[in-house]
Order: C-alpha cells, then sequence, then structure tokens
C-alpha cells in the first residue's frame, strides 16, 4: 500500500463508519444510499450530507431520511485559489466537527483541490460514469457514444489529486445501445450505480479494500 494513502478503519454495524456525503445535484445516488442504509444494519451510517449549492436537489433526501445537511457555497468577495481554499476550509470544518471517516463523492461536481484531497487520501471516494480510464471528465457519457463503444458502465475509485484518476475499487458494466441518447445511457448508468456503490462502502467499511 502506498505511504500517502490511510484507509479507513474497520467497522461493524453495531460501530459503523461516518459517512459524509457530497453532492452537487439531484442526488439520486444519495437517495439509494440512504435507502440501503435503511433497510438493514450496515458498517456505513450517513452522518452528513453537504452540497455545493443551495438549489442541490438533493439536500431534500437528506432532509426526509433525517440526515443533517449543509450547503456550502463558494464565498463572496474572494476569487481563484484564495476562493476554493475559503470554501474547502469550510466544508473541512464540517467534516471535523462531525467526526467523519469517509467522504463519498456522489455527483460532486468540483473538484478537489491538493489540499482537500491530500488529507482525505484513502478516506475519499467518488464514483464516475464510465469504465475509467476511459471518458473522464464531466461529458462521460456523450464521450461513450461518440466513441460508439458497444460497452459502458461505471466506476468507483480513491480519489486523487488528478481528475478521475485515483485507484480504481470496483467497477460495472452496461451495454451501450444503438438507440441511446446521452440521458438514455445516463439513466442505465446510475441504475447500476445505486447498486454498486452501497456495495462497494459495505466492502471499504468491513476492511475488505486495500490498496
Ligand atoms: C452520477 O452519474 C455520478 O456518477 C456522477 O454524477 C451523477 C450524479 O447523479 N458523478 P445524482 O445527482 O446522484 O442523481
Amino acid at each position: 500500500m502506498s505511504d500517502e494513502y490511510v484507509l479507513p478503519r474497520k467497522a461493524t454495524p453495531d460501530s459503523p463508519l461516518r459517512l459524509a456525503v457530497m453532492i452537487s445535484g439531484g442526488g439520486s445516488g444519495l437517495r439509494a444510499l440512504l435507502k440501503y442504509q435503511q433497510e438493514a444494519d450496515r458498517a456505513h451510517v450517513t452522518t452528513v450530507v453537504i452540497a455545493d449549492s443551495e438549489s442541490a436537489g438533493g439536500l431534500k433526501h437528506a432532509m426526509d431520511a433525517g440526515v443533517e445537511s449543509f450547503s456550502v457555497t463558494l464565498p463572496q468577495g474572494l476569487k481563484g485559489d484564495e476562493r476554493r481554499r475559503a470554501h474547502e476550509e469550510q466544508i473541512i470544518g464540517i467534516i471535523e466537527s462531525k467526526d467523519i471517516e469517509l467522504i463519498v463523492l456522489s455527483g460532486y461536481m468540483r473538484i478537489l483541490t491538493p489540499f482537500f484531497v491530500s488529507r482525505w487520501k484513502g478516506r475519499l471516494v467518488n464514483i464516475h460514469p464510465s469504465l475509467l480510464p476511459d471518458f473522464p471528465g464531466a461529458h462521460a457519457q456523450r464521450d461513450a457514444l461518440e466513441a460508439r463503444v458497444r460497452v459502458s458502465g461505471c466506476t468507483v475509485h480513491f480519489v486523487d489529486e488528478g481528475v478521475d484518476s485515483g485507484p480504481i475499487i470496483e467497477q460495472r458494466e452496461v451495454p451501450v445501445l444503438e438507440s441511446d441518447t446521452i440521458d438514455t445511457l445516463r439513466d442505465r448508468i446510475k441504475q447500476a450505480e445505486h447498486d454498486l456503490y452501497p456495495k462497494v462502502l459495505d466492502d471499504i467499511s468491513s476492511g475488505r479494500v486495500l490498496l
């Protein structure tokens, strides 16, 4: 295992891993995770949800599940790196005050800086809607369709300082159909994501994922 990465402790349903889930949008992945955690005793629990926008639809899923949530918008009056740093410091403040043990990016659309990533390496995971290393970035489904691949899918990976480039934990394939549009492919991939991500979090929480 690389020295840089520190994995979370091995948790149990009696003492579940405390997760912060970070979102930007509708939060269908968050909703699926909260449902999974409510269905049975799991070795992880969503302690807090953090959005980078007050209008992130996923905040409602947190509220419905009785999970505390925060929207942390970019601070006004600052620019560039200073602004990003101040924003991330606010997020880190919340995460540390809640004793978070693993950060789960679930449709969080901002790129975290090395300042943030280096503190959380090994305890910071993301899900991406392609079979990485193919089609990183914000337009994975469009890029897969343009490349005319017949199979795409999703990837859960540890986050490093690059974009969608950290060590891959697990992937799930889905077919790409001739008739697919970006929307139909996105929906099919999301279905796979909603099944895969909670299970990978089980694996991480119970110590089955090694680097
Ligand atoms: C997912 O497809 C995820 O892979 C990507 O952003 C999307 C989030 O969707 N990073 P939702 O907000 O969970 O519905």
